[in-house]
């Protein structure tokens, strides 16, 4: 297709406000798949994805479109609609003039659908506001223009109601998409620029890059050097998603697809990086890129310490189809030899998490999520921590500074006084507070990242029985009083259950870990204490009593083969018993308390 007839965009929403739904109808009218072949929610193609209703990769596919005896070339991007994933959602966005934003005609806005259209917005895209579920009894699309027009400041005259469901305003949004969105920018520029948005890895083609091209062409056997990473390499392979690859000769300006080359390892790709020629290099990159970091840090170690290599396999080919997700080595006294690994947030650790023991059967335990602190030292150098046992003793820390992030909530009316003294509970301080309408109210607050990290949304929803919803972005990192919690059992500290917390909060958390640990270990020949301790302070304490001899005496008079059975049965279980010094802490009691703490 001329340049003319192509058009790239994307749909964006907050989570469950139907994307999935609605770009399946759209492949299904420009017949881009066969009604047969059509299983609900196509591009939610990991089984994972499927199953949690959440679209983690962004998935590109192309449609032709006749409109007015014309063929238009329409790329769709869908995009990720959660917040850890946000920096693929301005990726996506950034290959794209303009998007469809979905908002669900029952829900009205939410956190995510103003933190996304502030993203489109940024991009300078042109926004096709879209009120989705428009079949739902419960619809109220008026009151949704309202919204639309107060909170995004977009007319009320632009929005089109549809439903991904029942196919209404499916024709709308089409004609929309070619009337009203731009042709590709930026096409005029002297040389090759292509974005590479995002990138997969494949067992027979190595890594695949998600691309679009926004000057020049590029064929296959071409030269080309990504200009972030100043890699260079051959072009194997370029083509279009339709949605699966289809293979053509060579493509340009405008279009969007994928590429593959020589190269085999996903670390290798940055997302957001520009794609140019060696024979005639563009000089400056297209704009925008970012490099992304994991947030949240933990180790992740096997139940069964033979497990080791089997976790390193996984971890690793996650991580060939993950770029944002980094590992590194780490032992640990208490839980044996695993990694440390970084997240995007605390969704990403989860799936990363539920996809090893799903996909590489194993049985893991994770310590509990740290962020990355920024330690100046007494002799004036800097280092980044990312796990507690690393935090350099008091006497050798000038200051320590947390990551915070500036939190957008939505919440209904009735609730604001419960969120704002959970916000305080957590550190944070409310900056300002924005009417939505009649019902809700935005809420932009500063939060230590810290704070958030376990169960912050949870306890969001629960006082909101559901009608709130949160998006956040990085802010500074600001100095705190942050100090290390060890706990110790019979006087020995056990590494895995050490955290960094604030001074404040030191006691009560130690005090509750300290509580929980008692329930759970097993009682000993002799009494053992249960301490939480800031360096040389003891903030907490619990007593385990000791086991009364004569309980084992107690022994049923059964015949002796099956009591031998018994005890064989018993040996088993604590064989995944990690020695502390004098005790035995079972395998299962370190998932326990991590889960809870
Ligand atoms: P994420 O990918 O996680 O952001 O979700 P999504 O926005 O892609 O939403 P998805 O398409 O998975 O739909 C979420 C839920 O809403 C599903 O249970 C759908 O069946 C339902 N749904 C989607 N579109 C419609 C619609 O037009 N009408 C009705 N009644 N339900 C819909």
């Amino acid at each position: 297709a001329e340049i003319d007839h192509i058009r790239n965009f994307c749909i964006i929403a907050h989570v469950d406000h139907g994307k999935t739904t609605l770009s399946d109808r759209l492949l299904e009218q420009t017949r881009t798949v066969q009604q047969r072949e059509m299983k609900e929610q196509l591009l939610d193609s990991m089984d994972l994805e499927r199953e949690r209703g959440i679209t983690i990769k962004s998935h590109p596919v192309s449609m032709i479109y006749e409109h007015e005896g014309k063929e238009y070339l329409l790329n769709l991007i869908d995009t990720p609609g959660h917040v850890d994933f946000s920096y693929e959602v301005s990726r996506s966005l950034a290959a794209c003039e303009g998007a469809l934003l979905l908002i669900d005609a029952a829900q009205g806005i939410e956190a995510q659908t103003v933190a996304n259209a502030n993203l489109a917005m940024a991009q300078d895209l042109e926004i096709i506001p879209v009120i989705n579920k428009v079949d739902l009894p419960s619809a109220n699309p008026e009151a949704i223009e309202h919204q639309i027009e107060e909170i995004l400041a977009l007319p009320r005259e632009d929005t089109i109601r549809a439903s991904g469901k029942s196919g209404i305003g499916i024709q709308d949004i089409l004609s929309a998409v070619v009337n009203r969105l731009p042709p590709p920018r930026w096409a005029i520029f002297p040389q090759a620029r292509v974005l590479v948005f995002d990138a997969t890895y494949d067992a027979f083609k190595g890594v695949i890059c998600y691309i679009r091209i926004f000057s020049g062409e590029i064929k296959k056997n071409d030269e080309i050097v990504f200009m972030g990473s100043g890699t260079k390499t051959t072009v194997k392979e370029i083509g279009r998603f339709s949605p699966q690859m289809i293979s053509e000769k060579s493509m340009t300006a405008g279009r969007t697809g994928y590429l593959v080359t020589a190269i085999k390892e996903l670390s290798q790709i940055k997302i957001g990086d520009t794609i140019t020629l060696t024979s005639e290099p563009a000089k400056e990159p297209l704009p925008g890129y970012k490099e992304v970091r994991p947030m949240v840090f933990s180790g992740v170690y096997p139940l069964d310490t033979n497990d080791y290599t089997k976790l390193k396999t996984g971890v690793a080919k996650l991580q060939m189809n993950d770029a944002a997700l980094t590992f590194q080595a780490e032992s640990s006294a208490a839980l044996g030899f695993g990694f440390r690994c970084g997240f995007l947030g605390l969704l990403h650790m989860e799936i990363v998490q539920e996809r090893l023991r799903r996909e590489y059967d194993l049985d893991i335990i994770s310590t509990y999520p740290s962020v990355v602190y920024k330690v100046t030292k007494s002799d004036g150098s800097i280092i980044n921590v990312d796990n507690p046992l690393f935090l350099p003793d008091p006497g050798e820390i000038e200051q320590v500074e947390e990551p915070t992030i500036r939190a957008t909530i939505h919440t209904p009316n009735g609730c604001i006084g419960d969120i704002l003294a959970l916000v305080s509970e957590k550190r944070g301080f409310c900056d300002h507070t924005e009417t939505v309408d009649a019902d809700r109210v935005m809420l932009v607050c500063t939060l230590p990242l810290n704070e958030i990290l376990i169960d912050f949304n949870d306890r969001l929803k629960s006082i909101t029985k559901g009608y709130g919803s949160m998006d956040y972005e990085l802010g500074d990192y600001q100095p705190g009083d942050l100090v290390r919690l060890d706990i110790l059992v019979n006087s020995e500290p056990v590494d895995a259950f050490a955290s960094i917390v604030h001074r404040d909060k030191a006691a009560s958390r130690g005090r509750a870990l300290c509580e929980r640990l008692k329930e759970i270990l097993p009682q000993q020949m002799f009494k053992v204490a249960i301490q939480a301790s800031v360096g040389s302070n003891i903030v907490a304490r619990e007593s385990l009593s000791a086991l009364r001899k004569d309980v084992t005496a107690k022994c049923y008079g059964g015949d002796i083969t099956r009591k031998r059975k018994l005890l064989e049965k018993q040996k088993e279980g604590k064989k995944r018993m990690k020695q502390i010094g004098k005790v035995a802490i079972p395998q299962d009691a370190f998932v326990k308390v991590l889960k809870t703490s």
